[in-house]
C-alpha cells in the first residue's frame, strides 16, 4: 500500500518522513504558481531549508519534454545523485512531470509528492502513474513509479478556485460510483460550491482509499485499474474538442462524460435509471453542459476512436451494472454513443 501521510503540517510532516529516506540531497520542484503560493508552507522544514528549488512553468502546456529536461538538468547541475531525492509540490502537472523526471533519472531517484490541488490529491499523486505530454498526445511518455510517500494536507484545498475544486470532485464522485451507494449518498449530498472543509477532508480520505484499494489489485491497468477511466473515454473526447475552441478543466470533461457513460451503462448493463438521474442532476447543477452541438457528434466519435486505452479502432467503455459493480471493455454502437450525446444536451 502507497504511503499516504495527512497532515495539517507539511513542513513537519517533511521532517518526519524525509530521514527515512537517507537521501544524500534534497531537491524541490515547483511550478511558477506553487513556487510563489505553496513554498511558504514549507518554509519551516529544516531538512528543506538548503534544498534547491527547480521551477517549470505552470499549466499543462508546459508538460512537455523542455520541462523534463529542464529539470534532469538542474538535478545534475545541482550534484544529485542516485541516492537523492525530489519532493513535488504541486498540482497533477508537477507530480506527474517530476514523478517521471525521478523515475528516469540515473535510473531512478526516490519522490515525495505533495500535491496541492485536490485532482492531484484523489487522482494523480496517488498510483504510480507518472509521464509528459509528446507529440500533441497527453501523457503520450512516462512510467509507472509510485512516490515514495503521498503528503495530503487538505489546507491547501481553501485556496483552491471554485472550477478547480470542481474539477477534482468529479474525480471524486467517480471514486464514488466505483465504491458503493452509500458513499455515493454523501458525495451527491456534499456541495463544492460551498464547500464544508471538514466534510471534504473526510471525502477525500475515502476517494484516496478508493484509488488505493483498484490500483494495489492492479498497478499496471490490466485489469480492475481499467475502472478507474469510468467517464473518461467520452470526456477525453470533450476535452480533446474544447481544446480546438475553449480549454475546460479535466473534471468538468470527466463529468459530462460521466453523465453519457452512465447514460450507456442504464440502455446496456442495467444501471438503475434513479440513480442515472440523481448524478447527472448533480453534474448538472455543478458543471453546466459542454459547448457542442449535434454537427459535433462524428468528431467526437472519431476521437474516442483515437483513445489510447482503445484495444485496435473499437471502442472500450468502462460502465457499471449497479454502483460498484464495474463493467470492463465494454463496446457499444455507434448509435448508443450519439443517443448519450442528446440525453447529456436534453438533461
Ligand atoms: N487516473 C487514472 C489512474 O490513475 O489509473
Amino acid at each position: 500500500m502507497q504511503d499516504i501521510r495527512y497532515t495539517h503540517s507539511v513542513a513537519a510532516e517533511l521532517d518526519h518522513l524525509l530521514p527515512s529516506l537517507s537521501a544524500d540531497r534534497l531537491f524541490v520542484l515547483t511550478d511558477s504558481t506553487t513556487e510563489v503560493v505553496c513554498t511558504p508552507l514549507i518554509a519551516s522544514s529544516r531538512l528543506l531549508a538548503d534544498a534547491p528549488h527547480i521551477t517549470i512553468g505552470a499549466g499543462d502546456t508546459y508538460k512537455h519534454l523542455d520541462s523534463l529536461a529542464h529539470v534532469w538538468k538542474s538535478l545534475g547541475e545541482g550534484g544529485a545523485t542516485r541516492h537523492s531525492a525530489l519532493v513535488c509540490l504541486g498540482g497533477g502537472m508537477v507530480t506527474d512531470l517530476g514523478g517521471f523526471a525521478a523515475a528516469t533519472f540515473k535510473r531512478g531517484i526516490r519522490f515525495v509528492h505533495v500535491p496541492t490541488t485536490l485532482l492531484s490529491m484523489v487522482d494523480a499523486a496517488v498510483g504510480g502513474k507518472t509521464g509528459i505530454n509528446f507529440n500533441g498526445l497527453k501523457n503520450e511518455v512516462g512510467a509507472f513509479c509510485n512516490a515514495a510517500a503521498v503528503v495530503v494536507c487538505t489546507d491547501f484545498l481553501r485556496s483552491l478556485d471554485a472550477g478547480n475544486l470542481c474539477s477534482g470532485y468529479a474525480e471524486m464522485l467517480k471514486h464514488a460510483l466505483l465504491e458503493n451507494s452509500s458513499m455515493l449518498a454523501d458525495h451527491l449530498r456534499f456541495d463544492p460550491f460551498e464547500p464544508d472543509y471538514v466534510e471534504l477532508q473526510r471525502l477525500v480520505r475515502l476517494s484516496i482509499q478508493t484509488k488505493q484499494r483498484i490500483v494495489e489489485a492492479d498497478p499496471r491497468e490490466q485489469g480492475i485499474r481499467k475502472a478507474l477511466n469510468l467517464g473518461h473515454t467520452v470526456g477525453h473526447a470533450f476535452e480533446s474538442l474544447a481544446l480546438e475552441r475553449k480549454p475546460v478543466l479535466h473534471g468538468y470533461a470527466v463529468a459530462w462524460g460521466m453523465a453519457c457513460e452512465l447514460y450507456l451503462s442504464a440502455l446496456t448493463q442495467g444501471f438503475d435509471t434513479t440513480t442515472l438521474h440523481s448524478v447527472v442532476h448533480f453534474i448538472r447543477a455543478h458543471y453546466g453542459r459542454p459547448d457542442f452541438s449535434c454537427d459535433d457528434y462524428e468528431r467526437l466519435y472519431d476521437l474516442m476512436r483515437h483513445d489510447k486505452k482503445n484495444v485496435g479502432s473499437t471502442i472500450c467503455f468502462t460502465l457499471l451494472g449497479g454502483v460498484g459493480d464495474v463493467r470492463l471493455d465494454c463496446h457499444v454502437t455507434r448509435e448508443q454513443v450519439f443517443d448519450s450525446f442528446d440525453f447529456l444536451r436534453e438533461a
